[in-house]
Formats: C-alpha cells, sequence, structure tokens
C-alpha cells in the first residue's frame, strides 16, 4: 500500500484511510473504474481492524468518490478527477519525525532535539578571521552576481574531498552548492517530478522532506526500513518510481546503514525502472566504528543524485548544502537554483573553500567525531542507568541521535509528560523513541534520560 496507518495520533485511523484515498482520487492517480482493494485485504495489509476500513469506505461512497454494493466491490466513481490537484499528504505522514526546529530550551529544559551537532564548539573566531580575510581579499567580480552552480574554487575543493573521504565520482561542473540539503531536494523536485509520478521513500523518515518531494504532486510510495536501511525486497514490484529517496549511510531516523547487497539491488531496480536515486548523505561522516561508509554514488554514477550538506560538520545556520548529479541533469538543476535565488552567498562560499582548503574542517570533524563517541556512549550509559524497562539502541553506529526501541508499548502522551518535567523527545512510534545527543553535554544526558526513566517507569502500559 502507498500509504500507511499511524497508530499513535489524533487522527482517527478511518479518516487517515479515507483521505489517503480521497487524494489519489482527486489527482488522477486512481481513476474512474479503479478497484478498490477489499476491506478484508486492505485491513490485513494496514494491520487495523476490518471496521476501521468499512468506515472509510462508507464516508468515501457517502461523498460520491467510489461506488459500489456491500459484498460486489468499491469502484472509484465518474467525475471525481479535479485537475490540477495536490493531495495535502501531511496528514497521512503523522508516523514520520519532524525535525522540531523552532523548539527553544528554555533554562531548564533539556532537549534530546536532533540533527543539532555541538555549535557551541564550532571554531567560530577561526572562522570569523577566515570571513574577515574573504572581505577584505574579495575582487570586485566576487561581490557581483557569480556563477549559480557556486563558486568554482569552493566546487573544485569540494569535488576532491568527497571522492577522498566518500568515493563520490564527480567533476566540479557536477556539484550545484545550495542552500542547505533542503533546497537541493527542493531544486530536485521542481526539475524531475510532475503531478501523480511516483517518489519511493523510506519509512519512517523526515517528514518535511517527504513533503518537499510531494510538493509538485508527486504520489509517495512509502517502503519499510529495518535496520540496514530500507528494505529493498519491498520495493514497487509493478510500478516504476521516478525516484528513490534514501539516507543509506545512516538511515534517517533508525540509524540503519545499508550493506552492498541491497545497495545493488536498489541500484539494479533503479537501473530497470529508469529512476533516480536521491542518496541524503545528511550526517554519516560521524561513523564511530571506522571511517563513513562509501556513498551509494560511487557504485552508479548516472542514476545516482548525491546529496550533501555543512549543517551537521559545521553549524545548520551556515545555509551550505550541494548536489552531485548526472551529467545531463546539470543544465536543468543550474536554471532551476539561478531562477530561485541566482546563487548561494559568494562570501561565506569563499570562507568555506579556505577553511576546507587549510584543513579545519578535516581537523573539526576529527575533533568533534572524539565528542560524539564519548557523548553517545554517556548517553547508553544513562539510559542503562536510569531506564527500568527492557530496549534495545538502534543505530549507534554513527550520527549525532540514536533510536531507543522497547519491549512495551509507550504511553501516547509522554511527550506531554516530558515537557512538564523539562524534557524534550520524540516518540516516534508505539515503542520507539528518538534521541538526538550531539549538543548535549554529559551533565545534561545524564540528567536528561533521568527524567526519561522516571516517567516511563510510571506510564509504560498505560493508555
Ligand atoms: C535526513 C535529513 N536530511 C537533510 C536535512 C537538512 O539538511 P540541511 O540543513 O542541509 O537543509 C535534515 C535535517 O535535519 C535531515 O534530517
Amino acid at each position: 500500500m502507498w500509504f500507511s496507518i499511524e497508530k499513535n495520533t489524533k487522527v482517527p485511523m478511518f479518516r487517515q484511510v479515507f483521505e489517503a484515498f480521497r487524494g489519489a482520487i482527486l489527482c488522477g492517480r486512481l481513476q474512474s473504474g479503479h478497484k478498490l482493494p477489499s476491506t478484508r485485504e486492505l485491513a490485513a495489509e494496514l494491520q487495523v481492524s476490518r471496521n476501521v476500513i468499512l468506515e472509510a469506505y462508507e464516508l468515501l461512497l457517502a461523498e460520491g468518490y467510489i461506488t459500489g454494493r456491500h459484498g460486489a466491490g468499491s469502484y472509484v466513481a465518474e467525475g471525481t478527477y479535479l485537475l490540477g490537484y495536490k493531495p495535502d499528504i501531511s496528514g497521512q505522514l503523522k508516523a514520520s519525525v519532524v525535525p522540531d526546529n523552532e523548539i527553544e530550551n528554555g533554562e531548564d529544559v533539556i532537549s534530546f532535539r536532533t540533527g543539532l551537532p555541538a555549535v557551541d564548539l564550532f571554531p567560530m573566531k577561526l572562522w570569523g578571521s577566515i570571513l574577515q580575510k574573504v572581505c577584505a581579499d574579495a575582487s570586485t567580480a566576487q561581490l557581483g552576481y557569480g556563477d549559480s552552480s557556486g563558486d568554482p574554487k569552493l566546487r573544485s575543493i569540494l569535488a576532491d574531498h568527497l571522492w577522498r573521504t566518500r568515493g563520490v565520482i564527480a567533476k566540479p561542473e557536477q556539484i550545484i552548492v545550495t542552500n542547505g540539503a533542503v533546497q537541493a531536494l527542493d531544486l530536485i523536485v521542481r526539475g524531475l517530478l510532475t503531478a501523480g509520478d511516483e517518489v519511493v521513500v523510506e519509512e519512517p523518515s523526515n517528514v518535511d522532506l517527504k513533503i518537499i518531494l510531494s510538493s509538485t504532486g508527486a504520489v509517495l510510495q512509502q517502503v519499510p526500513v529495518d535496520d540496514l536501511g530500507l528494505m529493498t525486497d519491498r520495493l514497487p514490484a509493478k510500478s516504476s518510481p521516478k525516484c528513490i529517496y534514501v539516507t543509506p549511510s545512516h538511515q534517517f531516523p533508525l540509524g540503519g546503514i545499508m550493506p552492498i547487497q541491497r545497495r545493488i539491488e536498489l541500484v539494479e531496480y533503479a537501473r530497470r525502472r529508469d529512476s533516480y536515486i536521491l542518496e541524503d548523505d545528511y550526517d554519516s561522516e560521524f561513523r564511530y566504528d571506522g571511517a563513513p561508509v562509501y556513498s551509494l554514488q560511487s557504485l552508479c554514477t548516472d542514476r545516482v543524485i548525491y546529496i550533501g550538506t555543512f549543517s551537521k560538520v559545521m553549524f545548520p545556520s551556515l545555509r551550505i548544502g550541494f548536489m552531485v548529479v548526472p551529467e545531463p541533469l546539470v543544465q536543468e538543476c543550474k536554471r532551476l537554483k539561478r531562477l530561485t535565488d541566482y546563487q548561494t552567498p559568494s562570501l561565506d562560499q569563499l570562507a568555506l573553500a579556505r577553511f576546507m582548503q587549510e584543513g579545519h574542517l578535516n581537523a573539526h570533524i576529527l575533533r568533534m567525531k572524539k565528542l560524539y563517541r564519548k557523548r553517545r556512549e554517556l548517553l547508553i550509559d544513562a539510559l542503562n542507568k536510569h531506564v527500568d524497562e527492557p530496549f534495545r539502541i538502534c543505530g549507534r553506529s554513527a550520527g549525532l541521535h540514536l533510536v531507543v526501541e522497547f519491549d512495551s508499548q509507550l504511553a501516547s502522551n509522554l511527550n506531554d509528560i516530558w515537557r512538564e518535567q523539562g524534557v524534550i523527545a520524540m516518540v516516534i512510534s508505539e515503542k520507539r523513541l528518538l534521541l538526538g545527543y550531539g549538543h548535549l553535554s554529559g551533565e545534561q544526558i545524564d540528567e536528561g534520560i533521568r527524567r526519561i526513566g522516571l516517567s516511563i517507569k510510571h506510564s509504560v502500559g498505560v493508555f
């Protein structure tokens, strides 16, 4: 099924089923005469009771989206296609992870939010002095409108850096510098996807990115992930998705690293179906059991679009990311970047080029890797010390967050309880808790987990 059901939300399950079909019918993905799955089949596939499906189908029938008689099957009705309709998928994505960008740490609030590096330890004075030099040395050409794909020197340093650290095979001309990975994704979507196209996404994953992926009307096919990332044997067998969005080096949020067998299956699938793979490599520099794994792009340069960012290795407000695109897509991506904002700010790009060239980026990554390894160990120690309920840890080998999976179901109101206790963490499914730790000190980690442990003890099994 192209959608999944979120049980831990205030949106009733029948409503989620209804909205998924309503959207697909209005945008023409399910056309008149199309037979809907039987209520029994769909209930089994979505693992919900048959009543949920019956209720959803009844509402679809009542509003005229489908026709049918009890026992004779349900079919999409005539006249239900609305030209230009784009389904609002946000309601269907409650199971995904929303980065809590707006949450501020209060006085005594400890936030295990994800995606935030230790920004207080970034060498800001050094960065400031490099920026100052760059400003002093900037030519008049560098202060005017520059190359929309990014500063040529930065792209050349980046091509070399990516080859050395991630095995990415790219000429500088194939790199487009963007305002973060998010803009790279947005440009790709606008360049490649039109209404009705199919896009495979990992489930769970970052909800903002899914909304971007569906922003031009593409239909998302959510494929589950396990400890080894996207389950390639669950890729759609009958359709040909235009794009497949993956985080193979460190699945967001569950943390799996995709093994070579699945990578090969994925590449072969993309080749057979003429799909592009969007490889989001957002934080794999921080792999604790060795060097970062090689990119998927290194296996297949013509079908993979590689997306990277400096948000985690430097700081998010820098807003510099990039994409490496196969040659046939370069001109279109460059054109879209130019029409969006002409270019990413030049002085920041020039400073970044110097920062990298003088070896500061690699030195900072090494320092941070040691620190995050230590913080990860402290987090695991704190969990063992303060949490009594049986759990296992997923995705411990890389990145700035990990997932704690409990044997028992967590209470649905934990987020509210934690807020009262001055701790912020995200329950991402009935048994899973997502903890970002890169930005927290050892004391904050210990105290935060103590608060979490206490409330879990009092709430496990309470619904
Ligand atoms: C999986 C994933 N990719 C990309 C990003 C965003 O990166 P950027 O800050 O470069 O836009 C995020 C945000 O945390 C993320 O979770």
